[in-house]
């Protein structure tokens, strides 16, 4: 397969992929030329300069794995993604303590006008008397989004002293608690601190958090630091801000448009700036690139991505393997019903106690693979349902001693279901439309619905004996005077033995279903 990527990552992971598929490198490509070429890949890793649009991923037609090299994915049209079941992965972890380091280097070099005094000395002067700081102990910090990096901030500010204060609407105060942190609201945050730090990703809710009211607000010389994603503070309103001084300075490491060539920000003493290099170090790049490596070839293997947010998690070991027989259980009943409007998916045994939004994608890829063909994957499953207005039930039986089963079935004009279970490290079907069976799925399997009388299953076992097809396993089981016969066959059926044991006096229905043993 071939992977593309499309800026800069290190060659760790470059070679973690050279290993197993082609890779090219093409960085600085414009939308059109990656438009012209993205077609060719199966996967595409970026960092935060490539924007990955609507047109690249439609022009994708073979990806099946945007891999983000870095934390934020503002840059990539994930909902266009999903619908076309390209699966979205960042590096959540790898980057967070070279990103709060560098706020804490831009938070110092503000406060002790580091790069403006080293430019002044080169230029030969030595103006002691100009670059008069501040010390940071005592002073208070806001930090405007308490996820991991805003966490790691302040673990570093503490040591230096600094009071900490945070607003961000997900975190509990008990936890904010744990972490000596007084959490308030914004507009609290924003009156109370002496310097201010984002850590919010970039969202429709978060552009311009940081405006001309929120500035307006602030306390008069605070300082902010922006090494999250550009946009969230509004620029003009920065510069506004500074001007009339109510802000200090900021230290910004990122730009509302990256390269910010002819900003006004550029040109200010009050504003010191780096090129976006929160994520730059060695270490962080490397683990990074690593990182992304391997969650690209997972996804080409067709196995879990670790950190693919537009799936979600499954716990390795038996939960994985409960996503396989969802998805064997949805394919098997998909096969011996197709017109249904309702897919319900009931879970038995105390394992589902946690998330099982995993195997529920599994589940509905298993049942709409088999009907729309091989463009339904993990991801977009419950959109292509939603599209076909296919409405989705779940629930969950907590049984503590029971063994995990999963139940789908199907309603429409018919309701059939299929029932199977996980144990000793094999799935067995264990209920077709509510009778009892137990058997293992195989390859080739008949399924049928016959009159509970005699004379119908010895018929059809004779048809097959005439043309050579071994029977391995049969089950026959009965509810309401209708009973279900699943047999096992070594091989294939030609279309006109099975419309021969259709035609036997008593069948109800038989279809031949193909199913794979997880
Ligand atoms: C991130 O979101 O982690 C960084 O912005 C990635 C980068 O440095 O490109």
């Amino acid at each position: 397969m071939k992977i593309l990527i499309t800026d800069f990552i290190a060659e760790q992971g470059i070679e973690i992929l050279r290993a197993e598929h082609e890779v090219h490198i093409r960085t600085n490509l414009t939308e059109n030329e990656l438009l012209d070429i993205i077609g060719d890949y199966d996967g595409l890793i970026v960092r935060s300069d490539t924007k990955v649009t609507e047109d690249v991923i439609e022009s994708g037609k073979r990806l099946k794995i945007i891999g983000m090299a870095g934390v934020g994915v503002d840059h990539i049209d994930v909902p266009a993604a999903t619908k076309r079941g390209i699966i979205v992965a960042n590096t959540p972890e790898e980057n967070i303590v070279s990103t709060s380091e560098h706020t804490i280097a831009m938070m110092l070099a503000l406060s002790r006008n580091i790069p403006q005094a080293d430019a002044s000395l080169k230029a030969n002067r030595w103006d002691t008397e100009r670059f008069i700081g501040n010390e940071v102990k005592e002073k208070t910090l806001g930090i405007i989004g308490l996820g991991r990096i805003g966490i790691e901030v302040a673990k570093r500010a503490h040591h230096f002293g600094m009071n900490i204060i945070a607003y961000d609407p997900f975190i509990s105060d008990q936890r904010a608690k744990e972490l000596g942190i007084e959490l308030k609201n914004l507009d609290s945050v924003l009156k109370n601190s002496d310097y201010i730090t984002i850590h919010t990703p970039l969202t429709s809710g978060t552009r311009n958090l940081i405006s001309d009211p929120q500035f307006a607000i602030m306390k008069n010389g605070v300082r902010i630091i922006n090494c999250a994603r550009g946009g969230i503070i509004n620029e003009d309103a920065l510069i506004r801000a500074i001007n009339d001084g109510r802000v200090s300075g900021a230290a910004l490491d990122v730009f509302a448009c990256e390269p910010p060539s002819g900003s006004p920000l550029l040109e200010s003493d009050s504003v010191i700036v780096t090129p976006h290099l929160g994520a730059s170090t060695i270490e962080a790049q490397t683990a990074v690139s690593v990182s992304i490596a391997g969650q690209v070839l997972a996804a080409l293997h067709g196995e879990i991505v670790q950190n693919a947010i537009n799936l979600p998690s499954v716990r390795p070991g038996v939960m994985d393997a409960m996503r396989s027989v969802a998805e064997s259980t949805g394919s098997l009943c998909a096969q011996i019903v197709q017109d249904f409007d309702v897919i319900e998916i009931e879970y038995a045994g105390r394992l589902f106690d946690t998330d099982i939004r995993m195997i529920t994608h599994a589940a509905l890829k298993g049942v709409l693979a088999t009907l729309l063909g091989s463009g339904v994957n993990y991801v977009n499953a419950p959109e292509l349902a939603k599209e076909r207005k296919i409405k989705i039930k779940e629930s969950k039986a907590i049984v503590a001693e029971r063994s995990q089963s999963i139940t789908i079935r199907l309603k429409g004009t018919v309701v059939r279901s299929v029932t199977s279970v996980f144990e000793n490290d094999r799935m067995r079907i264990i209920g077709i439309d509510g009778c009892d069976v137990d058997i293992f799925p195989s390859r080739y399997m008949i399924v049928s619905r016959h009159q509970n009388r005699p004379n119908v299953i010895g018929p059809c076992c004779t048809i097959l004996g005439r043309d050579d097809i071994n029977i391995s396993a049969m089950q026959v089981s009965c509810a309401d005077g209708t009973a279900i016969m699943i047999m096992s066959v070594d091989s294939d059926i030609p279309h006109q033995v099975l419309e021969e044991i259709r035609e036997v006096d008593g069948i109800i229905d038989a279809v031949l279903v193909h199913t794979t043993t997880p």
